[in-house]
């Protein structure tokens, strides 16, 4: 544990204590610079703010392995009961949401939805191997090992018949102690048939896609039932959006853009992994690998 950085001011000859690491002043308490409140949870550092993401989101400092995420514009509590209809050790618990005000250092800011949520210890799986050299066969290994490591998770959301809808870099969290790959942020997450809610262009399937300019064309009455019978999502869509994760980290670069085979770009990669990156990255959905678990054994065979 460190301790508070301790720096000399040879200008006034005092000593100034920066309160930028956590003091310890108990075996367990930490003294934080700034704290933050909302309800009864408290913070203090962010591991992740809303400039970047849709919200903010903070490690819990009085309960443990949990954390916040708030935002006061955007409301948790699908997410919330969608999360508490799953029940996988790849994907967080949620243990509360609702309304709170935000307080800095005692001080009223602002009023926020919030979740809270089981707090993933992880990398993001993208960056994780983005620093790695993955023309290599070892590295490649690596890569297809934590992608068997994804299906679990998704093939338990599939089977509760809801469709992920946000799979992309960010949203996939390898735990490098168990070597698991967890899923988060199911904000996007629909019943499988059911109208998209939001997405993230760069990673969406052509079937949301699809239905994302179906739904701008159409007009102001929506007819969601006629929509939702002609462009059905399922596990399919969240499939293809893990084959553009795929081959983002063992080509480094973007299916988005190059549309050039996985093998042309890095010579390591199996032929069976080639083709099996390009059986999710198939633009006609029946032709797409159907399911996670028909990936898992995919993969367990290259
Ligand atoms: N359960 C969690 N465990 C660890 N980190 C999380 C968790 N939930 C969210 N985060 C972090 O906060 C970021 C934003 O959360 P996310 O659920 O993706 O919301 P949004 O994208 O809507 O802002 C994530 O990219 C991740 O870094
Ligand atoms: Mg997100």
């Amino acid at each position: 544990m460190s301790a508070a950085k301790v720096r000399i001011n040879h200008a006034t000859k005092g000593i100034r204590i920066l309160f930028h690491e956590p003091r310890i002043i108990d075996k367990d308490i930490k003294a934080y610079h700034v704290m933050y409140r909302i309800n009864k949870y408290q913070f203090a550092e962010f591991k992740c703010q809303a400039s970047l993401h849709k919200s903010n989101y903070a490690i819990l400092i009085n309960m443990q392995d949990k954390g916040i995420k708030y935002s006061p514009d955007f409301d948790f509590s699908e997410e919330y009961y969608i999360l508490k209809e799953l029940n996988h050790p790849q994907i967080p618990t949620a243990s509360d949401f609702g309304q709170g005000e935000l307080f800095r250092d005692g001080k009223f800011l602002i009023k926020q939805n919030f979740i809270v949520l089981q707090h993933i210890y992880g990398y993001d799986l993208v960056d994780y191997f983005f620093e790695k050299d993955v023309e290599n066969t070892e590295t490649i290994e690596e890569v297809v090992q934590a992608f068997i490591s994804v299906c679990d998770p998704l093939q338990h959301l599939h089977n509760k018949h809801y469709v992920h809808c946000d799979l992309k870099p960010g949203h996939l969290i390898l735990n490098q102690k168990t070597g698991l790959i967890h899923l988060i942020d199911f904000e996007l997450a629909i019943k499988r048939g059911g109208i998209i809610k939001g997405i993230s262009r760069e990673y969406a399937s052509p079937e949301q896609l699809q239905m994302l300019t179906y739904l701008k064309d159409l007009p102001r009455k929506v007819h969601y039932e006629a929509l939702s019978s002609s462009i059905r999502l399922d596990g399919r869509t969240d499939l293809y959006s893990l084959g553009l994760i795929f081959y983002q980290i063992v080509t480094k670069k973007l299916w988005q853009t190059e549309k050039i085979p996985a093998g042309k770009v890095n010579t390591k990669i199996p032929q069976k992994l080639e083709e099996i990156i390009h059986g999710l990255l198939e633009g006609n959905v029946a032709n797409r690998i159907p399911t996670a678990e028909e990936l898992k054994k995919l993969l367990n065979n290259v």
